[in-house]
């Protein structure tokens, strides 16, 4: 009979500290609501002492997000854990997820701790978190490069005060898919009090075994794993939870596991996080990448025509992929489009329909063919979550290769207007040069990058970029069939972002104050 395995996604924390994977507070509840329709089991929202946006996104997400239980990490310190309870208390199934290493080169350099003052600490920790809250997991950090009868004794120890889930993470990809299911077949049968709690596998992506070593820890009895949407995460990532789910959804013949995954939601999740991110994922990536369903090959396209279970080992439609049709013309009205975006998994309300049938028409305008990834775009990209301090006016820009280019940008704000000019290396930079001298934000570029939605060259064009502001990294993401109109607005929505940052904080420390 096949068993059910847990999904912990832990795209809002580890991933979310990875390079390029910062969300804003508003970014963060829009992917959690997303996990939601995923029907993940635990989000794990953040590490609240981290910082004090960590704290206020894992505290809004606990207050709005209901089904799944959310986690907030915290180190084996009272503090850290009193914090963590802080931001989840309210949440509808709240956890502390506790940490700390076990291996001896943890040990040694980092923690300068024996293993009996780690194995305290941990207990003492566990004691801590269950007087505060029902569900704890505790994870020995470097897990896999552990001593096992040290990992077992600790593991036995938490669970004595209660933890109810042991994570045992792969923390820096060193582990290989045989060694690591044999790991937990080994704790499983060595820690007396093992039935007490879920053991949980937590794997990263090093050298490109995450999921492999996920599954195996599934084989050997591991019922929770902990992945990230696209793989996202430290380094060279976490496990993918679409490529996990989808591995047993597809071998079920030979891995009698099941998830409460919604795996139509899969594509979808995918999308939104490159989308709240700006960070891509690479077009042959499994599952999710742009070519993951594409058949070049003439064989392989006759073989699909004819039957497509000859090269199709899932469907697209089981992941949540529509097919890119032509769909609407310049004429189709708000019913028909409201219907094809229903279709595409979006239900709008009427305030959203008119924003998006506002889009869509001036689209058509410029477009000969509006397919799916048109929509999608649309919608994603004129839902912004957070107010456009300044709007985009205006824009005039001129260069060559053999003359210095010059932008004279119109931006609105409050109803003022606001002209200046500059000369810069480009277009582009000229453009974002006067942004910043009527915002008089001060944005260093770290990524430029272009996609075109669907082919042609009228194709909308994608332009997401990631700016440091004042020492903090915003993305910022617009889409136009004028790829400068695109790289402008897409400048102004980091720098958006940024103001409306410093506002928030501002106001936070006014309240504080008063
Ligand atoms: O990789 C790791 O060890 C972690 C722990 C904090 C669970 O992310
Ligand atoms: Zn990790």
């Amino acid at each position: 009979m096949s068993e059910r395995v847990y999904i912990f996604d832990t795209t809002l924390r580890d991933g979310e500290q990875s390079p390029g994977c910062s969300m804003n507070l508003e970014e963060k509840l829009k992917m959690a609501r997303q996990l939601e329709r995923l029907e993940v089991d635990v989000v794990e929202a953040g590490f609240p002492i981290a910082s004090e946006g960590d704290f206020e996104a894992v505290q809004a997400i606990s207050a709005e997000i209901r089904r799944p239980s959310i986690a907030a990490l915290a180190r084996t310190h009272r503090m850290d854990i009193e914090r963590a309870w802080e931001a989840v208390k309210h949440a509808a199934k709240p956890r502390i997820h506790t940490f700390i290493a076990t291996s001896d080169i943890h040990l040694q350099h980092k923690l300068r701790k024996s293993r009996s003052q780690v194995l305290d600490q941990a207990v003492e920790s566990v004691k801590i978190a269950r007087d505060l809250c029902e569900e704890v997991e505790f994870s020995a950090e470097d897990a896999t490069r552990s001593d096992p009868e040290y990992l077992a004794e600790i593991f036995e120890a938490v669970i004595e005060q209660g933890a109810r889930v042991i994570n045992v993470p792969d923390t820096v990809g060193y582990s290989e898919p045989q060694e690591y299911g044999a790991l937990f077949a080994y704790l499983l049968a060595k820690v007396a009090n093992a039935d007490q709690a879920i053991f949980s596998c937590h794997c990263h992506d090093d050298l490109g075994l995450a999921v492999a070593n996920s599954l195996s820890g599934v084989k050997n009895g591991c019922r929770q794993v902990e992945c990230t949407v696209n793989g996202i995460g430290e380094r060279a990532g976490n496990a993918s939870l679409e490529e996990i789910v989808m591995a047993l959804h597809t071998r079920s013949d030979i891995l009698p596991y099941h998830t409460g995954i919604v795996s139509e939601e899969i594509s979808r999740s995918s999308r939104l996080l490159v989308n709240l991110t700006g960070t891509f994922v690479q077009p042959n990536k499994a599952i999710v990448g742009k070519n993951a369903f594409a058949h070049e090959a003439g064989i392989h396209q006759d073989g699909v025509l004819k039957n497509a279970q000859t090269y199709e080992i899932m469907t697209p439609q089981s992941v949540g992929i529509t097919s890119s049709t032509l769909v609407l013309g310049k004429h189709s009205g708000r019913h028909a489009l409201s219907k094809k975006f229903e279709e595409l998994g979006y239900r709008l309300n009427r305030e959203e329909v008119e924003r998006a049938y506002f889009f869509f028409t001036k689209l058509a305008d410029q477009k000969k063919e509006v397919y799916d990834e048109d929509l999608i775009t649309i919608i994603q990209d004129g839902m912004k979550i957070i107010p456009d301090t300044y709007k985009l006016k205006y824009i005039h820009s001129a260069g060559g290769n053999q003359e210095l280019a010059s932008a004279v940008v119109k931006l609105e704000k409050a109803g003022q207007l606001f002209v200046e000019s500059a000369y810069g290396d480009g277009p582009v930079d000229a453009i974002y040069k006067v942004i910043d001298k009527i915002t008089g934000s001060r944005g260093r570029l770290l990524d430029f990058s272009i996609n075109s939605v669907t082919r042609g060259k009228d194709a909308l064009g994608e332009v997401f970029v990631h700016v440091r502001i004042d020492g903090r990294q915003y993305t910022g993401k617009a889409a136009s069939v004028d790829i400068i109109d695109a790289s402008a607005r897409a400048y102004l929505n980091a720098v958006n972002k940024a103001l409306h940052e410093k506002s928030r904080t501002r106001n936070h420390a006014r309240a504080a104050s008063a």
